[in-house]
């Protein structure tokens, strides 16, 4: 049933412009769901498409379940129909003359399934994606997130060896789309499916992916489970990509382990975490969540600020706070705002949320 997907040095050059995918790789193991995440135009949508076979790509290989299905080098390239694989993507690609069952039992039929089988597989499906009550009706009766319900029963009811989804809650209005965000990775562990979704959500990346994979320029930068890509970034553009906004530079002076001592300027100094090659006497970049910054505090790594606004937000609080003569965001979760805008206070920066890295004198987000 479901198979393992692996994507060796994939390269796609289009006609013009700079190549849309880059030399990535990585594996998608049998029954796991793998999220590429990346901005607009880093090559996600590239990548699914010369995994489905829809276009070929220029260099590398790819297989399905064990099978090579794409290598220019020996001339590969396996037409979609025969890589048995299931897609969803952005737009509702149901059928509005049909029922939502005949819309299900559609690709069974083409696979010559009896009757029988077919109507115990279709109900089934139906069950998992939560239409049970919906079954006879007309598609075009279905709300948005319904449809796209129908779209993934109809992906998964004939089994195949992996499932491709591209941007598939991104037509949905924000209630719906973390409704059936939730449910999709409910879904697709109770069918075993092996799955790649691509999404420029990290919120959806991070529910969603036994792994993450992030993608820039064509390039992926790392791959890893959500708790290393948000607690271990291994790039100044994957911090800041997946909510680490806050920016410090400075100079590491001294190393020690995981961690170094960054000089700041006007011989302020603090410790950080070194989660990135980076040398003594290098210029350094760090990254901080505003969540990781903490107002008030003593001991290590705390520095004199002055919170410059507040922004309440019902059940948390953000400040921007003066620090370094740079403006840096700090969060605090709870009902209550406990700074006053103007006062001068401690920050505290633990040095675990503090990630610096190399300065490569180029912007960290697009
Ligand atoms: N058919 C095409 N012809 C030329 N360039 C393309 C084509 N499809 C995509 N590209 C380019 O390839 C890059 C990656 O696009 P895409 O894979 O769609 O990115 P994403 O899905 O991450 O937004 C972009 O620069 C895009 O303009
Ligand atoms: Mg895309």
């Amino acid at each position: 049933m479901s198979g393992t997907l692996e994507v060796s040095d994939l390269h796609k050059q289009f006609a013009i412009g700079r190549p849309a995918v880059d030399g990535v790789s990585f594996a998608v193991p049998a029954g796991e769901i793998v999220v590429l995440l990346g901005p607009s135009g880093c090559g996600k949508t590239t990548t699914l498409r010369c995994v489905a076979g829809l276009e070929h790509p220029t260099g590398g290989a790819i297989s399905i379940a064990g099978k090579v299905v794409s290598q220019p080098s020996r001339g590969i390239q396996v037409a979609p129909r025969q890589r048995d694989l299931g897609m969803v993507f952005q737009s509702y690609a149901v059928w509005p003359h049909m029922t939502v069952r005949q819309n299900v039992v559609y690709p069974l039929k083409h696979r010559g399934v009896n009757r029988t089988e077919a109507a115990r597989r279709v109900d089934e499906v139906l069950a998992l994606v939560g239409l049970s009550e919906y079954a006879e009706r007309p598609v075009t009766a279905l709300s948005g997130g319904q449809m796209q319900r129908v779209a993934l029963a109809r992906s998964i009811v004939y089994r195949p060896k992996l499932l491709l989804l591209d941007e598939p809650l991104s037509n949905l209005d924000a209630k719906l789309r973390l409704r059936l965000r939730d449910d999709l990775r409910r879904i697709l562990k109770a069918a075993g499916m092996t799955a790649l979704y691509v999404t420029h959500d990290q919120a959806e990346a991070v529910v969603l992916g036994d792994r993450i994979g992030v993608m820039r320029d064509g390039k992926l930068l790392q791959m890893g489970s959500p708790d290393e890509i948000y607690n271990r970034p291994a790039d100044l553009f994957v911090a800041n990509f997946t909510g680490a906004t806050n920016e410090l530079t400075g100079t590491l002076v001294a190393r020690n382990g995981a961690f170094g001592t960054v000089d700041f300027g006007d011989g302020r100094r603090g410790e950080a975490s070194l989660l990135h090659e980076v040398g003594v006497g290098d210029k350094v970049r760090l990254a901080l969540r505003p969540e990781n910054i903490r107002i008030g505090g003593n001991g290590a790594n705390t520095f004199a600020a002055r919170v410059t606004d507040r922004r309440y937000q019902g059940t948390q609080t953000v400040y921007d706070v003066e620090l370094f003569g740079r403006r840096l965001e700090a969060l605090e979760l709870g009902t209550a705002a406990r700074h006053e805008v103007g006062v001068e206070t401690m920050v505290s920066l633990p040095r675990e949320g503090c990630w610096a890295y190399r300065d490569e004198g180029k912007g960290g987000e697009e």
